[in-house]
């Protein structure tokens, strides 16, 4: 059983608020009778109907994309800025797994299966993206020991990551690294190395989960394998588990 609100978001015909919204205005039925209240538990046999139009089950798709620098991870955007969803077929509903920002390059995932958005950025899944940093300065290790056993700052508390050194340009007091990480918290990696003293000249989305867009052009796009699909959901149960048994 589900949420009306949810079911709703997911066969693609608004966002969440905006379906509690509707049911609150009576403009939502199940088998028939009106529900005014959102929450509303429902299953797969309900039938639905919004706006007097019968809810129809869309199909799930999935997408893996190169973002380009200077594009938006967002639907629209009230600057007419380009988004990433200029880039891909406009028949569903689709929408970006998380966010990277405007000068964020890299892999970006893109679906309208709202489970799986879940499932791949909420931290307790513990599915992780690994990011290419060109940074200013150089990491000390102690600054390398404080993002390994979770960075701590004044407003937040980050889970342990994993660091990679690449290169170090001593001459123009540079370094590249990858940093591993499993939450999403907004704009994470800034933030990180913002709180160690250093900014992010360039940042890329090598990985998420075992997927990369390597190879790829900016803006280019795939549609994800069944196997592929499979296996960031087997990851998720996975990180899951662990996350459980630990806690316990
Ligand atoms: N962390 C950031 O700071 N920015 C991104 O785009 C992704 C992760």
């Amino acid at each position: 059983m589900e949420r009306l609100q949810k079911v709703i978001a997911q066969a693609g015909v608004c966002s969440r608020r905006k379906a509690e919204a509707l049911i609150a205005r009576g403009r939502v039925r199940v088998n028939g009778k009106v529900v005014t209240e959102p929450g509303t538990k429902v299953s797969g046999s309900d039938a639905i109907e919004v706006n007097g139009k019968v809810l129809d089950k869309e199909d799930k798709v999935y997408y893996l994309m190169n973002k380009p620098k200077g594009t938006i991870c967002s639907v629209s955007d009230d600057k007419e800025r380009k988004t990433v969803l200029d880039y891909l077929p406009k028949d569903k509903r689709i929408y970006p797994v998380g966010r990277l920002d405007f000068d964020t390059s890299g892999i970006l995932l893109l679906t309208n299966d709202g489970e799986f958005t879940n499932r791949m950025i909420h931290p307790r899944y513990h599915v992780p993206k690994t990011y290419t940093i060109n940074l200013q300065g150089m990491l000390t290790p102690e600054d390398i020991q404080r993002l390994k056993t979770g960075l701590k700052t004044r407003d937040e508390s980050y889970q342990p990551a994993k660091v990679r050194i690449l290169q170090k340009d001593y001459t123009r007091d540079r370094m590249i690294l990858e940093l591993t990480i499993s939450e999403g918290k907004n704009h994470q990696v800034k933030n990180m190395m913002e709180a160690l003293g250093h900014e992010v000249r360039k940042l890329n989305r090598k990985s998420f989960g075992p997927l990369s867009a390597e190879g790829m052009k900016p803006g280019e796009y795939r549609v994800l394998k069944r196997h592929e699909i499979r296996e960031l959901l087997r990851l998720a149960a996975e990180g899951e588990q662990r996350r459980e048994g630990e806690e316990r």
